[in-house]
This record gives structure tokens, sequence and C-alpha cells, in this order.
């Protein structure tokens, strides 16, 4: 009899072999300059890990940052469905982000403090790929620009997401659409400051919720924003945790207090209206 299982692979004949004029796998994707960015400070094994995990955060914030842009888009044109499909894919985006926290907890706070002083006063507060997700998803801050100012490219790119629209600027906009009722003045407001919470927006919500029939879309939509927030939260709240987890109660190589400033961010929501509906049902 014979058995399935074997511990050979034929190569097969039709398998290309000759890169030499052809572009292969490794030349489509860069992988020359991606894989070779990886320069350890010290000589310290975890660093590997700790920029390892940064990047590939990185490119996944780019990633959520690239689709989030595109919601805003479709939403302007009315189109909820190609909406509705790439904010589920954000929502996975940030589920694989948090889930990135269990490789990193595996970091012990001897091994971390063996490399950490070679970071100097970078941190991730100065990411602009996470920058720009919290201004696209409407937590405006302009003071947080300041640490971009000596890269002009990304400065001007913050400045006009932190002026532009939001996903719920657009969003409140769709609430109009259908004739519900929101204040003008909260409407016309300064988008690049920080959203506060308004009762016609609360009130158009609740409308929304107890007719969900007649305003299945908005209805769908308001749904898809509480996921996004439900996923972001959960990535905030790992990364407090995890740092608590590895350097307690010092300060950040950023210069803030770490893990209180972090946990303050655990406060701020998105989508105040659609979380005070909740209650309000
Ligand atoms: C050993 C691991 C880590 C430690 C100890 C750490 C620590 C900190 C601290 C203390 C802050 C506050 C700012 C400061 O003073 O530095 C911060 C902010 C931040 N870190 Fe981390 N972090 C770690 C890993 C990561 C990873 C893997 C990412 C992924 C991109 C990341 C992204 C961020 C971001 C985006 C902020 C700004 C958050 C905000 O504005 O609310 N961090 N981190």
């Amino acid at each position: 009899m014979s058995c399935p299982h074997n511990s050979f692979r034929e190569m097969e004949k039709d398998i290309h072999t000759d890169f030499k004029d052809d572009m292969s796998y490794g030349d489509y994707l860069k992988l020359d300059k991606i894989l070779s960015a990886q320069t350890p400070l010290s000589a310290q094994h975890d660093e590997m890990l700790f920029i390892v995990i940064h990047q590939s955060s990185e490119l996944w914030l780019k990633l959520a940052g690239h689709e989030l842009s595109e919601a805003i888009e479709n939403l302007k044109q009315r189109d909820f469905g190609h909406a509705f499909k790439v904010i589920s894919r954000v929502k996975q985006i940030f589920n694989q982000l948090t889930h990135s926290w269990t490789i990193l907890s595996t970091l012990t706070p001897v091994d971390y403090l063996k490399f950490r002083d070679a970071l100097g006063h970078s941190s991730g507060f100065q990411s602009y790929g996470y920058r720009k997700l919290e201004f696209l998803l409407g937590n405006k801050n302009k003071a947080f620009l300041k640490v971009h100012e000596n890269d002009a490219k990304v400065y001007h790119e913050l400045k006009e997401a932190l002026e532009a629209p939001s996903l719920y600027d657009v969003t409140l906009s769709l609430l109009v659409d259908q004739g519900l009722e929101l204040d003008q003045k909260h409407l016309s407001r300064d988008v690049s400051l920080p959203y506060e919470r308004n009762a016609s927006v609360l009130n158009a919500w609740l409308k929304v919720y107890r007719d969900a029939d007649r305003y299945f879309e908005l209805y769908e939509l308001a749904e898809k924003l509480v996921d996004i927030e439900d996923s972001f939260q959960q990535w905030r709240f790992k990364h407090m945790y995890t740092v608590q987890r590895i350097i307690g109660h010092k300060k950040g190589t950023g210069g803030s207090s770490g893990v209180a400033f972090l946990k303050k961010a655990l406060d701020i929501s998105f989508f105040p209206e659609l979380f005070e509906v909740r209650t309000q049902l």
C-alpha cells in the first residue's frame, strides 16, 4: 500500500527559474530594500524583534490609511457598498495589529533595557502613519504636528489630513442627505479642531437606530464605525498594557509620562454619539 505522505517534492519542469531578464517576486516587492532595512544599533538579540514589529506595524498602518482614505471618498460619492468593503478590511487590519502585541510581550523588561538607551528620543509618538490614521478617523490635535516640523513632506501630508473632513464628518453629511436634521453650526465647524459631541447628532442617530429598516444603510454604516472604534481601542489598550508590562511607569523615550499618557488616549472616542445612542435606546 502506498503511503500518502512524502518527504520529498519534485521540482516541476514548468516552474520558472531564469530571472535574468524577467521580473521575480523579490524584484516586484523590492525585497532588497525592505529586507535590508533592519539595522540594530546594539548587539542585543531582541532588538531585531523590536525593529521588525515596528516596521511591520508601519506597513499595516500605511495600508489602513490607504483604505480609510478610500472609504471617505466612497462615502462622498454615496457609494455605501464599496465603503463597507474597505471599512471591514480596516477592522481586520487593526485586529492583525492588535494580535502582534502577543509577540512583543515575549520581550522582557530586562532584555528591553539592554538596548533602550540606543533608541534616544525616538518613539512611536512620532509615527506619522499612526497620526494620519487618528486624523482620518477624526481625533484631531494640531499640537501633535510639531514633532514633524523638520520633515516638510510628512508635515504637509498630516496637515492636509488634519484640515480635511474625517470619516465621521462625511458620515454626518450623509445623515443630512437622508433628511435628518443637524445643527448648522456643528456642520460648518472647523474640522481641524477636536470633535465635540453634539445633541443634534445624537438625535439623528436615535432616529436611525429606532427605524433601522428605513435608514438601513446609515444603520449599517454606524455599526461598521463602531466596529472600527472597537478594534482601534483594542490596539490602544494592548499597546498601553504591553508598555506597562515592559517599562512599568517609566517615562517614554518620546518624553511623555508613558503609561499615564497612553491611558488618556483610551478615553477618546472617534464617534461619541454612536456610543451614547446605546444608552438612550
Ligand atoms: C517595547 C515596546 C514599546 C514601548 C515600551 C512603547 C512605549 C511607548 C510610550 C511610552 C509611548 C508614549 C510616548 C513616549 O513618551 O514615548 C508610546 C507611544 C506610541 N507608540 Fe509605543 N511602545 C512600544 C511599542 C510600540 C509598537 C510596536 C508600536 C507600533 C507601531 C508603537 C506605536 C506607538 C504609537 C503610535 C504611539 C503614539 C500613541 C498615541 O499618540 O496615543 N509602540 N509608546
